[in-house]
Formats: structure tokens, C-alpha cells, sequence
């Protein structure tokens, strides 16, 4: 699997044809590393419905007609938005497709979220499997104690964790988590977008 950083929160996971978009926010990201209009995703991802995650997804999901999973709530607001090809699970659902071997979970994240709309919605997590790999993109979260338990299922190939601080962890707290994960790789986001998240990777290493 291909994982391309895009800025703040955003990733591309991509196998084969399969292109998985996470948290699209590119117009407005003063770190985005891609134009919305360049991306051909097959699939897109949303966290939660924070603009700094909802970002460019009607957009990109009207031009491409790529599959949109989001929470229920979220999901109803991207159809009413004329967004046609929408799963709506809710915190512990799963959806799977026939591409390369995809299947998309939602776990808990403890955060709040309101879309640029102004819909309230339930963040969450998203345990990602593409071509038998594991990625846990953690959305925004503070840290608690049943993010653990996403290991006891599966075996986390690639964390994706937020270390920003003052919206979701600090580095700090964002090494409890990848301790307990064990994962291969760990890749930390959602830092140094603005000024209020400012931190230090390297830190974090
Ligand atoms: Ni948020
Ligand atoms: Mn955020």
C-alpha cells in the first residue's frame, strides 16, 4: 500500500486502482500537498464533519463519483448535499467492498464535532484495511483508555495519529496510545497547520 501525506489530516491510501482519501481538507490547508481537483480517489473517508476534515469532500465526491463513508448523521448531510454514493455507518459498524480487499470501521474518538452546515455529528476513528494491511487513523481524539482496544482485534500495521494538542493530543499524551498499539509505523498529523498546534515531531519521535 501507497500512503501519501496530503497535510493536516489528510491521506491518500492507495492499492492497485483503489485510491482511499481520508479527511479531504485541501482549499484553505496552508500544508496541503495536492489541489482538491487533482485527486482521483475511488473511496473517500471522513473522520468527522470539522471543516479542518470535511474540507473538499462534496466537491471531490460530485466530480468523481468516489464511495463516501461517514457517520450516519454526516452521511445523511452529504446526500443532501447531492453527494449519490454514501455509506452511513454508525460507531462499530463496518463497510466492505469488493476493491482490494476494503473495509472501513468506525471506533470511538473523543472529540465534538459540528459541520461547516452546522450539523452536529459523533466523531470517530477509522480502522482501514487495504490489501491486507491495517491502518488506525485516529481522527481527532484525546487520549483514553479504550483506544487500546482496537488491538485486541486487529493487528495495527499503521497508526495515524493526531499530536497537535489543544484540539485533539499533545505528543505527549499521543505516545500512550502508540506504546500500547504496537504498530510497524506510526505517522503523526494534525500538527503545525495553524498556529495553535504548533509542535514538534521530531519530539514526538
Ligand atoms: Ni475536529
Ligand atoms: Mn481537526
Amino acid at each position: 500500500m501507497d500512503i501519501r501525506f496530503l497535510g493536516h489530516a489528510c491521506f491518500e491510501l492507495s492499492e492497485g486502482d483503489t485510491r482511499v482519501l481520508v479527511d479531504p481538507f485541501l482549499t484553505g490547508n496552508p500544508k496541503a500537498g495536492a489541489d482538491a481537483s487533482e485527486l482521483e480517489p475511488t473511496h473517500i473517508f471522513l473522520t468527522h464533519g470539522h471543516q479542518d476534515h470535511y474540507g473538499d469532500v462534496v466537491d471531490i465526491a460530485k466530480r468523481t463519483n468516489a464511495h463516501c463513508v461517514a457517520i450516519v448523521e454526516l452521511a445523511g448531510e452529504l446526500q443532501e448535499q447531492g453527494v449519490e454514493n454514501v455509506s452511513d455507518p454508525n460507531i462499530g459498524g463496518t463497510v466492505t467492498f469488493e476493491d482490494a480487499g476494503l473495509w472501513v470501521r468506525l471506533t470511538p474518538a473523543w472529540h465534538t464535532s459540528t459541520t461547516p452546515n452546522g450539523l452536529v455529528n459523533t466523531p470517530a476513528g477509522l480502522v482501514i484495511n487495504l490489501g491486507g494491511k491495517i491502518v488506525y487513523h485516529l481522527g481527532d481524539t484525546g487520549l483514553f483508555s479504550d483506544l487500546q482496544l482496537v488491538k485486541a482485534r486487529d493487528d495495527i500495521d499503521v497508526a495515524i495519529m493526531p499530536i497537535g494538542g489543544h484540539f485533539p493530543m499533545d505528543p505527549g499524551d499521543a505516545v500512550v496510545p502508540a506504546q500500547w498499539f504496537g504498530a510497524k509505523q506510526v505517522i503523526p498529523c494534525h500538527y503545525n497547520t495553524s498556529p495553535p498546534i504548533e509542535q514538534d515531531a521530531q519530539q514526538f519521535k
